[in-house]
């Protein structure tokens, strides 16, 4: 296959890319670099079977000519930051939305027909049914990020009815591991770092999140395309656990052997928009015969094990 992945040089692109790879496809890689980092294509660049195209997503004109030929795209390039959406409200919309709409309109005009996409467990907003399965209602958006994700599914939908389009929609929980860039395990880490004595916890620590190693988000992506063959294929990604914040901090904190003082900003949740309580039904992907290899905990220790061994990754992010 020639398959197309946006946000390539991405935590979870560079990752899947090197996976393409090593099972003999070609790889053709789209980023602007925003997040992503050169570092983690070093590998997949030693690959003959890889290009990559340092290119924005939002100009579609410069975008579509890189499709033609390509039997699969990865569509993963987005603002994946759910934190800050308040500070920006047009980031979402521009880099998760109308980003989404170029890569489509990009695959219409080369008649390629198959996307992979990157969703959220977010879109279900604060759902009442959990474990939630694919089929839970989510009426209400409690975030910018999350809204722009399910409006992106929507687009999708669409073109994949309107076109003759196959989609593969993963809805992700937090994904955790090597090349990780963002989010709580990187923030802690960067604060015991730099004061090992105290630690400031967003809301109370109490709030409820399932994780997922990048590995295993990886080869689930792989067995939906392989085995998945609907027209539009949904999929909730994620482990059959979930962990209170206070149990990654001690996890963290216990690999470290640090001590720290905990610091709560109080409330249930951790910013505008976070949701207290994030665990996703998976019997679905599990039905294709894929099932995690790690724990929550034995991810959260190998992503505090790479930040360790990569400390330049705490300067840029
Ligand atoms: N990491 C998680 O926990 C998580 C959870 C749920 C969903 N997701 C989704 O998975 C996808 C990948 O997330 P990630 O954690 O690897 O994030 P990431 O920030 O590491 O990767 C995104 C990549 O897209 C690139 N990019 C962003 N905007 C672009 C644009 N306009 N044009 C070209 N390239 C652009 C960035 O440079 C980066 O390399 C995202 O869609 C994210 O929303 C991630």
């Amino acid at each position: 296959m020639r398959v197309l992945i946006t946000g390539a040089a991405g935590f979870i692109g560079s990752n899947l890319a090197d996976r393409f790879l090593a099972g003999g496809h070609t790889v053709i890689g789209i980023d602007n670099f925003s997040t992503g980092q050169p570092e983690f294509l070093v590998g997949a660049r030693s690959s003959e079977r890889f290009t990559l195209w340092e290119q924005d997503l939002l100009d579609l004109d410069a975008l579509a000519p890189r499709f033609e030929g390509v039997d699969q795209v990865v569509h993963l390039a987005a603002n994946a930051d759910v934190r800050f959406g308040p500070d920006h409200p047009d980031r979402d919309l521009k880099q998760n939305v109308l980003a989404t709409w170029n890569v489509l309109e990009a695959m219409r005009r080369n008649g390629v027909q198959r996307i992979a996409f990157s969703s959220t467990g977010s879109v279900y907003g604060e759902s009442t049914v959990i474990p939630t399965p694919e089929d839970a209602p989510f009426p209400v958006q409690t975030s910018l990020y999350g809204a722009s994700k399910a409006s992106a599914e929507a687009l999708i939908s669409a073109y994949a009815e309107s076109f003759g389009f196959t989609a593969h929609i993963f809805r992700f929980v937090s994904i955790l591991g090597e090349r990780y860039t963002h989010g709580h395990v990187l923030d802690f880490y960067k604060a015991l770092r730099r004061d090992p004595s105290s630690l400031r916890v967003l809301g109370d620590g109490t709030q409820r999140k399932s994780y997922l190693h990048v590995g295993d988000c990886v080869s689930a992506i792989l067995a939906a395309l392989e085995k998945a063959t609907g027209k539009v294929n949904i999929f909730n990604l994620g482990t059959d656990e979930y962990c209170r914040v206070t149990d990654s901090i001690g996890w963290i904190t216990g690999y470290l052997g640090v001590e720290p003082q905990l610091q709560f900003t109080g409330g249930n949740r951790g910013w505008i928009g976070d949701n207290p309580f994030i665990f996703l039904e998976t019997a679905k992907i599990r039905s294709l015969g894929w099932t995690p290899e790690l724990t929550i905990q034995q991810s959260v220790i190998a992503t505090v094990r790479y930040l360790e061994q990569n400390h330049w990754i705490l300067d840029r992010r």
